[in-house]
């Protein structure tokens, strides 16, 4: 989905070929989000002068036109400021028109991107309109350009600074919204601000800062004033044009603070470079001091100061914010000796899943400790219901372990996915624990549903891979799954830790619980065994690649069968198929077969039976058997030495054998095999692994 990424240097000399090279490689690390077009602000060679340029097609288009332009690339900048985007479509077709950033005006003088999504830029547009704007473009964002010029130009006589001049826009917009404004009028600064769509701040600095965190900058009684329009419940458009826009600011002598944190011992400004990202991992090769901005921060970048600005006071909110150190290391986001970081991500898995438990399983006294929830725990045991509710990969770690949570909790469980669960307007009570399952933490549907859940009395817990990331922070407690960042749109290692955080998480509820002791050993037990059980699995990555080159690529459509725990897995296995290789494929419920499926089964179409040993064991062998029967041929993805069907006859079925452990930890090797079949069929499909068409890593829009 959409990526941002800013840069401002303040008297750290860089010519522009510096400063062009960082934004690309800015853009390129967030890639991996999906996109289709992407753009950059950078200034011109005269003062007041902004250059723009934009592009369709991946990063490498836009350097391309960049390169194209015979830009004076030697030109020095002691201080800059400079703003790109990649752009997921949502608002007009991809185009180079459409692509941020988006000008208020012909000249540039403010200049705009922005991920989410402005709902009522329609009422915005057409008052811009009426007061002679003339807007170019098909996109929501492209109001905000325009609506920034407008309340400058209203306002010029008052020389507001540019966090004023922010504030007095930001509160005319409805929606979602991560932006950076740049302008003409305010050079060598940036706004960065936030509603629901996530944003942080790296910074850079030779000397260390005075503090490890910002002070959030309240508006004085005059400054309040300003902001009536903000306690509008919907301003109107007749309220915008009356009420808000229009609303003088009462005679003040606006001035900048000083931030503590950035203020020198000598009283010498200090040399700063800050980085502003929509994601961390386009700012960890700078720097890995970084402050995640709250939904409604505004932060301004100026002077090699980092100030955050607020509308108003609210009670119990947060009066600073911290500047945290990334843990995230640079190789870990670059794809190594692989062809694509999904590849490298499914190869991770013995790792990142002992990543999931480290520090939080002891083998040898079977106890599980998770920091983040010891402190609800009780609440926990006590709630109603657990209801657990995600979306795509996520949603199906939580089918996948609802039996097991189920089982050891004795909670009644539901598994929702985020967006039917809104739609529904489910009724959630004060005495159910909500589960937030997310890789990015930054799923819009999910956001909401969590959102919905809060204002409830619900208590929420997150399952999250993105550290400082809405979920994370939103919910009262929860797991971290420490999967490492996860690149490729396909989730793969994100999946096998979510599934083992989510069973850590049934153990640390269970553990007062003398009858599940036995359980809880075995399957401790099995985590124990289950990252060299992934080796083994992976050991069959030339088998699959044969298979797949053998008989499935050349395939229109393919079917999974599972049961009990393995439903999940053909779900997943079929969602993977169905990302990256385009080809249709169905997860379907062994049991309901001879409802409705078996119709489908002939010699010619592929099937997959998911067919480990486990207390439904003899049930699927009767699904693989109506199957034979209907001269189908499938492969069956089987325990070493446990071919589930031992005739003679039946000597040419084709499996894959994966290691046995316990039932409820099985899926995460099983699924191991479909990721790999689902890469292969990419590839050999000659698709594009890490990028899918259309879909986006992180999707920040409902
Ligand atoms: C998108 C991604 C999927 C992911 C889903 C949920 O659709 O392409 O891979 O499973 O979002 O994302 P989350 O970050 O909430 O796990």
């Amino acid at each position: 989905m959409c990526g941002i990424f800013g840069y401002v240097n303040y008297l750290v000399e860089k010519n522009r070929g510096e400063i062009l090279s960082t934004l690309l490689e800015g853009l390129k690390r967030l890639e991996y989000r999906g996109y289709d077009s992407s753009g950059l602000a950078i200034d011109g060679d005269k003062p007041n002068e902004v250059f723009i340029e934009k592009a369709v097609g991946k990063v490498k288009e836009l350097e391309k036109l960049v390169n194209s332009q015979n830009l004076d690339t030697s030109k020095v900048f002691e201080s800059h400021s400079a703003i790109a985007h990649t752009r997921w479509a949502t608002h007009g077709a991809p185009s180079p028109l459409n692509a941020h950033p988006h000008r208020s005006d012909p000249t540039h003088e403010f200049v705009i991107v922005h991920n989410g999504i402005v709902t009522n830029f329609r009422e915005l547009k057409a008052l811009l309109m009426s007061k002679g704007f003339v807007f170019e473009t098909e996109t929501d964002t492209e109001c905000i350009a325009k609506l920034c010029k407008y309340v400058y130009e209203l306002n010029k006589h008052r020389n507001l600074d540019f966090s004023q001049l922010a504030k007095l826009v930001l509160v005319e917009l409805q929606g979602a919204y991560g932006l950076l404004i740049k302008s003409v009028h305010y050079p060598g600064e940036v706004i960065a601000t936030r509603k629901g769509s996530p944003l942080l701040i790296g910074v850079k600095t030779d000397k260390k800062l005075k503090m490890d965190f910002v002070d959030v900058e309240f508006p004085d009684i005059t400054v309040e004033a300003v902001s009536t329009t903000d306690t509008l419940p919907n301003p109107s458009l007749l309220q915008v044009a009356n009420n808000g826009l229009l609303n003088p600011l009462m005679g003040s002598d606006l001035r900048h603070s000083q931030s503590r944190a950035f203020m020198s011992e000598d009283g010498v400004p200090m040399p700063a470079e800050f980085f502003i990202a929509s994601d961390a991992s386009s700012v960890v090769e700078h720097t890995k001091k970084v402050l995640f901005l709250e939904d409604d921060d505004i932060a301004h970048i100026y002077d090699g100061e980092l100030h955050i600005h607020r509308v108003r006071r609210q009670d119990g909110q947060s009066t600073t914010r911290s500047i945290q150190t990334l843990e995230m290391e640079l190789n870990e986001i670059m794809k190594g000796n692989y062809d694509h970081f999904m590849q490298k991500e499914i190869f991770e898995q013995p790792e990142s899943v002992i990543n999931t438990m480290r520090g939080r399983i002891d083998f040898d006294t079977k106890t599980v400790t998770l920091g983040g929830l010891s402190a609800y725990i009780q609440t926990i045991r006590r709630s109603r219901r657990i209801i657990m509710v995600a979306c795509g990969t996520s949603y199906h770690s939580c089918l996948a372990t609802r039996t097991i949570i189920e089982e050891l909790t004795e909670i009644p469980i539901v598994v929702e996915l985020a967006s039917d669960f809104l739609d529904r307007r489910s009724p959630v009570f004060r005495d159910d624990t909500c589960v937030f399952v997310s890789q990015s933490g930054e799923t819009a549907d999910s956001m909401l549903a969590l959102q919905y859940c809060n204002e409830r009395g619900a208590l929420t817990v997150g399952i999250v891979n993105t550290v400082g990331s809405s979920i994370s922070r939103q919910t009262h407690c929860g797991v971290h799954i420490n999967a490492g960042p996860e690149i490729g749109v396909a989730s793969t290692k994100a999946y096998t830790s979510q599934y083992i955080a989510l069973v850590m998480m049934a153990l640390a509820l269970s553990d007062d619980s003398i009858s599940k002791t036995a359980r809880r050993h075995e399957i401790i037990d099995g985590l124990a065994k289950i990252s060299s059980q992934i080796k083994t699995v992976l050991q069959l990555d030339d088998k699959i690649k044969q298979m797949v080159t053998s008989e499935l690529v050349s395939q229109k459509s393919l079917l999974l069968l599972g049961r009990g725990y393995q439903f999940a897995t053909a779900l997943e296995g079929a969602l993977k198929i169905k990302e990256i290789s385009y080809m249709h494929s169905e997860g379907v419920l062994a049991g309901e077969l001879k409802h409705g499926v078996l119709a489908l089964v002939d010699e010619d179409l592929p099937i997959i039976v998911l067919a480990t040993k486990d207390s439904l064991f003899p049930k699927v062998v009767s699904s693989v058997e109506q199957v034979i029967a209907r001269k189908g041929n499938p492969i069956l993805i089987c325990n070493e030495g446990e071919h589930p069907v031992s005739r003679p006859a039946d000597k040419s079925l084709r499996t894959l054998e994966v290691p046995a452990t316990v039932d409820c930890l099985q899926g995460v090797l099983n699924v191991i095999p479909l990721q790999l079949m689902s890469y292969w069929l990419a590839v050999l499909n000659g698709h594009n692994v890490d990028y899918p068409r259309n879909l986006a890593k992180s999707v920040t829009v409902e």
